[in-house]
């Protein structure tokens, strides 16, 4: 009697576990909203969009007026440049591998050591380094001061000259409307079950089970927007730059995962040319620890039970939405 209530206290616990799994992992995977919301002090209007566009793909931003914003983060690729690394002010490359703007709304912190904590506080950033568009802000005010079209939309949008937390903002507000439609994966969380291929299926199996990737790739972009060590590379110090802590050294931003199949080459120095590299990468297996000794964050992977690459690089694929059409303007 007592031996019939122990095993049936068991088989109870652990079918409660079992039956919990699935849940838990499901709510790790959520469709991406269909807006970004906007901060109180930089409220999204048509008339603002508008503007940041024009900002955005303007060379006179820059230096020598010959980079906007969309020479690095083009359009019509994904909002990348397809390089591994992107000449900067004087063609001298820089050090990490051009992000996307598409649904970079939806991060906490930018850049892939999550130095800016805003898109407003992100923007000025390339304009004024000395390696991307070397623009001395002082200047850049006045020569937009100097371009009447800028003058009057800055009046009608912040009821100001030109100046830079005003651009800022109207950047800010630009790329918060990058976000892209539902893909296959949102479909197939929304109750369509064809919407991916049996191939896809397999891989978000893989993902969100054996090859533990939803570890890190979790929530609306597919990032839980922390820091990691994998041990791409150990040139670049990554977070611990702007943390100075030692623990944070060759850290790096889980990426988003949306649109990922437009964005390659891939990994913060873009070492990984193809999906296909990046997932092998990951199948060989991570060393537990880099040259000083320093463990790697990735005790949640389990690579011996992942050995279908193919269907990994399907589900990623699934992660594709068509991204908002946007036309270079006419630039005042
Ligand atoms: C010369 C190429 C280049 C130009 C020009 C450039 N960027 Fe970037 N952008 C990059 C690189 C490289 C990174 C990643 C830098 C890092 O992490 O240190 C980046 C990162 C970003 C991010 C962060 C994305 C994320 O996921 O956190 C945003 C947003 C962004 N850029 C917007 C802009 C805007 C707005 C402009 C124009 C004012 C601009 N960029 C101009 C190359 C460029
Ligand atoms: C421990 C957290 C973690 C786990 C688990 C993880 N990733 Fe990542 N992933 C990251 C980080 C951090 C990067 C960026 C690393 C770098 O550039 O140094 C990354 C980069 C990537 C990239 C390249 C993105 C880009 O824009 O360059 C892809 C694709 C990717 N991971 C897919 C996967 C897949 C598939 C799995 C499961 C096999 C997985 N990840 C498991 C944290 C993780």
């Amino acid at each position: 009697m007592h031996r019939m209530l122990t095993i049936s206290l068991i088989i109870f616990l652990s079918l409660e576990v079992t039956a919990e799994e699935p849940n838990k992992v499901d709510s790790d995977l959520v469709p991406l909203p269909r807006e970004v919301k906007a901060p109180k002090n930089n409220p999204t209007t048509p008339a603002k969009v508008e503007l940041g566009k024009k900002l955005f793909f303007d060379p006179r931003l820059s230096g020598d007026d010959k980079m906007s914003c969309a020479t690095c983060h083009a359009p019509d690729k994904a909002y990348g440049d397809g390089l591994a690394l992107s000449p900067g002010a004087g063609g001298k490359l820089l050090e990490r591998n051009t992000q996307t703007c598409l649904n970079v709304g939806f991060f906490k912190s930018f850049f892939w050591d999550g130095r800016a904590k805003s898109l407003e506080e992100q923007a000025l950033g390339p304009i004024e380094s000395k390696v991307e568009m070397d623009q001395d802000l002082n200047e850049l005010e006045v020569e937009l001061a100097a371009i009447p079209g800028y003058v009057t939309e800055f009046q009608t949008v912040f009821g100001t000259k030109p100046n830079r937390e005003d651009i800022a903002k109207a950047l800010a507000a630009f790329q918060r409307t990058l976000v892209t439609e539902p893909s296959p994966f949102d479909q197939f969380l929304a109750g369509d079950k064809d919407a991916l291929s049996d191939e896809a299926k397999r891989g978000l199996e893989l993902f969100r089970g054996d090859a533990g990737c939803i570890e890190c790739h979790n929530g609306p972009l597919l990032s839980d927007g922390k820091f990691y060590r994998l041990g791409v590379s150990f040139k670049d110090e990554g977070r611990a730059k702007i943390s100075g802590k030692k623990e944070d050294r060759y850290r790096f931003r889980t990426p988003s995962l949306r649109n990922i199949a437009e964005t390659a080459p891939y990994m913060h120095d873009g070492s990984q040319k193809t999906l296909e590299d990046v997932v092998t990468f990951y199948f060989r297996g991570i060393p537990a620890s880099g040259p000083d000794g320093l463990s790697l964050d990735t005790e949640s992977l389990d690579f011996l039970s992942f050995s279908d690459i193919d269907a990994m690089v399907e589900f990623l694929k699934s992660l594709s939405g068509k991204a908002p059409k946007v036309t270079p303007p006419k630039l005042p």
